[in-house]
């Protein structure tokens, strides 16, 4: 059996030597375990000495045991506080450290845009209306003047959603074997308020609207819409003229300048289109504007009698103008960009510079 001495030699060596509160466990263990402890082999023994030899070295023991004891107990509490304090040292915070900069998210060009357009409106006394982007057949066409099978439909080629997937789109003339589309303007909410209000009355609406056409620099398949609808007494195509001038005004600056051509569109008569000066090639040519030096920013006209009919307005009482604007070719010229896809190609450097 292992010497007093040596075994107290050894067992404060081990507990002064101990460096984490780890170490020290072991090292007690080593000393009291029940099993193979060296300080409760020597007690163990004790058992099977003579009573004299028993009472002398079990004295030793005890003596032996609370001075290990006390010795423990002294280094645990010195290695906790070291342990305290090397966590207290890793958490430090260095409050004068430069702080993490959070990104901030900001507007798309287009909802810019619209807010924008919206902002201009309402100064000219026009109310917002909404409309839904899944339309039937009827509002989108046959109330605006576009019969089954004539061929002006054929320029508004969308995708058409099969009825049951096309949850209730509530209007007065819901019929229920009306098939269902995704709108390809905003001109079906004309008649969708018309029905509901009475003029004189001065409304924007802005919207998303889809068509099924091959995409370039200026054409996409899903892009923005903002109609306008003025009715009222004596509505004039030179008050059409004035407010869309003031608009385009407000949006571009001076430096843009507008031209209307006459144009078809079933649903206003006379019918115009617009164009601006391309701010892109300032009129001179170039990928936007297809080398025409005019981008075609949207349609206009006098709100066409079949359409206050499809209203329920007492024929030749009012008189109205409407006009859709391209919201996306707008914001092409507005902000000089080269190409209308970028705005749903979510290319991060292309969104940051707004
Ligand atoms: C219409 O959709 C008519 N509803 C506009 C209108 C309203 C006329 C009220 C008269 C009275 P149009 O199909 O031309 O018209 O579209 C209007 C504008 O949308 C165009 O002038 C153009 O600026 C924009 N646009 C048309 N197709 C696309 C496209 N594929 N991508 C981006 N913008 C487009």
């Amino acid at each position: 059996m292992e010497s007093m001495k040596a075994l107290q030699k050894k067992a404060i060596s081990d507990i002064e030597g101990s460096k984490t509160l780890e170490d020290l466990r072991n090292v007690e263990i080593d000393i009291f375990g029940r099993k193979q402890g060296r300080l409760t082999a020597v007690l163990r023994s004790l058992a099977s000495l003579s009573a004299e030899k028993r009472r002398v070295l079990g004295g030793e023991a005890n003596k032996l045991r609370a001075k290990l004891q006390g010795k423990l107990e002294e280094k645990k509490r010195s290695l906790e506080k070291h342990e305290q304090a090397r966590a207290m040292q890793s958490e430090k915070i260095d409050v004068t450290f430069p702080g993490v900069k959070k990104e901030q998210g900001h507007l798309h060009p287009l909802t810019l845009v619209r807010m924008e357009s919206e902002r201009i409106f309402n100064a000219l006394g026009y109310a917002v209306v909404e409309g839904p982007e899944v339309e039937n057949e009827y509002y989108n066409f046959d109330s605006l003047n576009i019969p089954k099978n004539h061929p002006s439909r054929d320029q508004w080629d969308t995708f058409w959603i099969k009825s049951d997937r096309a949850a209730a789109v509530k209007g007065k003339r819901e019929k229920p074997e009306e098939k269902y589309l995704m709108r390809t303007h905003t001109s079906p909410v004309q008649v969708r308020y018309m029905e509901e209000h009475n003029p004189p009355f001065r409304i924007i609406v802005p919207g998303k609207v889809f068509r099924h056409e091959a995409t370039d620099a200026s054409h996409d398949f899903e892009f923005w819409h903002l109609e306008g609808l003025t009715v009222g007494k004596d509505v004039s195509v030179a008050n059409l003229v004035y407010t869309l001038g003031t608009f385009f005004k407000k949006i571009f600056g001076k430096e843009s300048t507008i031209r209307l051509r006459p144009s078809f569109f079933p649903f206003v008569e006379p019918g115009f289109e617009f164009d601006i000066s391309c701010l892109s090639c300032r009129g001179k040519g170039c990928s936007v504007c297809k080398q025409t030096g005019w981008v075609e920013l949207g349609g206009a006209g006098m709100v066409h009698p079949k359409v206050f009919e499809a209203a329920g307005y007492a024929k030749g009482e009012w008189q109205g103008f409407a006009f859709g604007v391209g919201l996306d070719r707008i914001a092409l010229m507005k902000y000089k960009i080269p190409d209308i896809r970028l705005f749903r190609a979510n290319d991060i450097r292309f969104l940051k510079q707004f």
